[in-house]
């Protein structure tokens, strides 16, 4: 949720009447986050929203993650490779999860295909970040474009499919279970960003639309696929659920290139939530950009040795020379749990002292709960990544 926006035609007061030009009604949808007490929006429909044909257990969607027993014992940091996901399907189906707790799921996605049904995730709200590719997010709000490294915000329950442009995307999907927001912080007490948040209103990319009007013809599938506790409902609808021709409210999906984030640098190394992005019901998202080092004359710019006890941690490394770390490259995604120490490969903190920048790029994750290594992470396992921090002692 960044700020109010608002597209289409909708009555000048809510829950007031509102016709179409042929004198029929329109059906107003009070799309709601925390019960009443939330955020929201308000979507106006030519239809009601209830209007379903068929309804039964799905076979669509992906597979539920499963928790692997060599994969979390015994504890070790481990690396896990994005490019040996193999590409093919649609969105909805083209997901792997390979890390979870109550919080978050943490999918991989390859894609060769669109959605040729809607979806809606009841469980939680997707944060996507595309590393690879671009596609249209079609959604009752309307037509969002998304480039490689772009992160997206699909609003939990929210009437969605995504179109592939090209032959493949990759990306990176949390699946919040508690909602995700922009950090208090980052906001003053009117909800405006302020001004040494990392980002500013503008650089928010909206949907454009909605995707029907009064005049045009109602396009779209007319499945909706529905996910709740980790399970798929098919529900066949008379028509397509594309049928808003206004909006105006908070939920809507959004995006947010990754170019735009502002870093900020101190005279020393400034700890790993100093790149936070978007907060989360115990979890953080950073992000690290090219910028500026630290600049003290000794300072050690490389991130310092540390045992954040209470936190899990994944990066995936996108671009760059990602200067404490060794042997990863474009795509690899590295997990250190808590109760392992973390620290700068053999020779990477030494090496950094005198550098003035850093060209990396990559997405990282913190989360308060333990994440769970599933099986089908441990079948893109890169062998050998906890070992890797062993040298010879004197
Ligand atoms: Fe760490």
């Amino acid at each position: 949720m960044i700020d109010r926006q608002s597209a289409g035609v909708f009555p000048e007061k809510p829950h007031t009447v509102f016709r179409a030009p042929d004198g029929s009604i329109v059906y107003e949808e009070m799309f709601t986050r925390d019960g009443f007490a939330g955020c929201f929006s308000y979507l106006y429909h030519r239809y009601p929203t209830t209007d379903h044909l068929d309804v039964f257990a799905s076979k669509r969607g992906w597979s539920e993650p499963t928790p692997s027993e060599a994969g979390n014992h015994p504890l070790l940091r481990r690396l896990f490779d994005s490019n040996a996901v193999t590409p093919g399907g649609a969105f909805l189906e083209a997901r792997v999860a390979i890390l979870t707790n109550s919080d978050v799921n943490v999918l991989l996605v390859r894609p060769t295909q669109s959605d040729d049904v809607y979806f809606a995730n009841g469980d939680g709200d997707e944060l996507w970040y595309v590393h690879e590719g671009s596609a249209r997010l079609e959604s009752v709000c309307g037509w969002l474009d998304v480039v490689a490294g772009d992160y997206v915000w699909v609003p939990k329950g929210m009437t969605h499919r995504w179109h592939l442009a090209g032959s493949e995307l990759r990306a990176l999907v949390f699946e919040f279970t508690g909602g995700v927001h922009v950090p208090t912080q980052f906001r003053n007490g009117c909800g405006q960003l302020v001004m040494d948040a990392p980002y500013t209103h503008r650089d928010f990319k909206r949907p454009q639309g909605p995707v029907h009007t009064f005049e045009s013809e109602l396009a779209g599938p007319h499945t909706i696929v529905a996910k709740k506790r980790g399970k798929f409902t098919e529900s066949v609808m008379a028509r397509s659920p594309m049928d808003v021709v206004g909006w105006d409210g908070f939920v809507y999906p959004w995006a947010f290139p990754i170019e735009k984030y502002q870093p900020k640098t101190g005279l020393v190394h400034l700890p790993p939530t100093i790149h936070g992005t978007f907060a989360a019901k115990g979890a953080l998202v950073c992000s690290f950009v090219p910028r500026v080092l630290d600049f003290h004359p000794q300072a050690i710019p490389c991130p310092y040795p540390h045992s954040s006890v209470d936190c899990d941690e994944i990066i995936l490394y996108l671009r760059g020379n990602f200067t404490s770390r060794r042997g990863v490259g474009p795509g690899a995604i590295s997990f250190h749990p808590a109760g392992t120490p973390h620290a700068p490969h053999p020779g990477a903190y030494e090496a950094s002292i005198g550098h003035t920048r850093s060209d990396e790029l990559a997405v990282m994750m913190d989360t308060e709960k333990p994440l769970l290594v599933t099986e089908q992470a441990m079948a893109l396992e890169s062998a050998g990544y906890h070992d890797s921090w062993k040298r010879p002692l004197a």
